[in-house]
């Protein structure tokens, strides 16, 4: 569903992306790991189709991205959805027209079916009561639900979230991620989420690729990754895990736990 093929990315001669390949398969979800500043935002920006590669290409769905232009690419688009690292709602807008902003712009449905569709988005992401509330009336981990509602009430193919943790507390953030979880079991959307959560985000994920100086250092599955000898790699993952050292059992319970999948495919 997604390919990633040879994608090179400079800015101001300063190369970021040297050179990656991926592929993530209908219905599965990637994590995109590495340390702040690597290229995470920039390589799924290309898979938005936001930014344009110096070489290589992004294919979706057999649609390669360099060659769509206007009503094509506007198509291949409004099958994505996107979650970005603020997650940005409109101000001005209360929580309900946020999430209805999309199926207003961009589809015809009738207002009853808009309504229903949203409140349903809401009721999911545990929103229902403050669909009237402006964003600067709910908390960080409330804006990052509409945003899930937002992204997800048009049933995107596949989506893209950038760190939609980060800045909310870890119980919080825990509950961001099992949400993600639960929607994505009930769309089987196809998806790539970039986050600094290693390893809690392995439990929710299909495949990992753990991105530095600008080429794939690792991918394979969570359980591949927590077993990989490449020193980088380790390195990464024993410093993820550092804080993890004061909980119950250590890093290896939390492990355990992680790499357990909790559904089939
Ligand atoms: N539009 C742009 N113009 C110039 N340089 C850019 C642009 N976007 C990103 N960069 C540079 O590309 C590099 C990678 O940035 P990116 O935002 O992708 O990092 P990241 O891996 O997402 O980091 P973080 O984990 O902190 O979000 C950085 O050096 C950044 O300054
Ligand atoms: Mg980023």
């Amino acid at each position: 569903m997604i390919r990633i093929e040879q994608l090179h990315k400079s800015f101001d001669g300063v190369a970021v992306l040297k050179g990656i390949s991926l592929e993530i398969g209908k219905g599965e979800i990637l994590a995109l790991i590495g340390r702040s500043g690597y290229g995470k935002s920039v390589l799924l920006k290309h898979v938005a189709g936001l930014m344009k590669p110096n070489r290589g290409r992004v294919v979706l769905d057999g649609h390669d991205m360099n060659l769509l232009r206007g009503k094509e690419l506007r198509k291949l688009r409004n099958r994505l959805g996107f979650l970005f690292q603020s997650g940005a709602l409109f101000d001005s807008m209360n929580i309900f027209d946020n999430v209805a902003f999309p199926l207003k712009e961009k589809t015809k449905l009738r207002e009853k079916e808009i309504r229903e569709k949203v409140l349903y988005e809401l009721e999911q992401v545990g929103l229902i009561g403050s669909e009237n509330k402006y964003p600067s009336q709910i908390s960080g981990g409330m804006v990052r639900r509409a945003s899930i509602a937002r992204a997800l009430v048009e049933e995107p193919e596949i989506m893209l979230i950038d760190e939609p943790t980060t800045g909310l507390d870890p119980v919080t953030g825990q509950t961001i991620l099992s949400l993600i979880d639960s929607c994505h079991q009930r769309l089987r959307f196809t998806g790539i989420i970039v986050t600094h959560e290693v390893p809690r985000i392995f439990e929710i994920v299909d495949k990992v690729a753990m991105l530095q100086d600008g080429v794939i250092l690792f991918q394979g599955t969570p359980k591949e990754i927590m077993q990989c000898e490449e020193p980088a790699v380790k390195t990464f993952i024993a410093g993820s895990m550092e804080w993890l050292r004061d909980i119950d059992g250590g890093p290896e319970a939390v492990v355990r736990t992680a790499t357990r999948k909790p559904h089939t495919m």
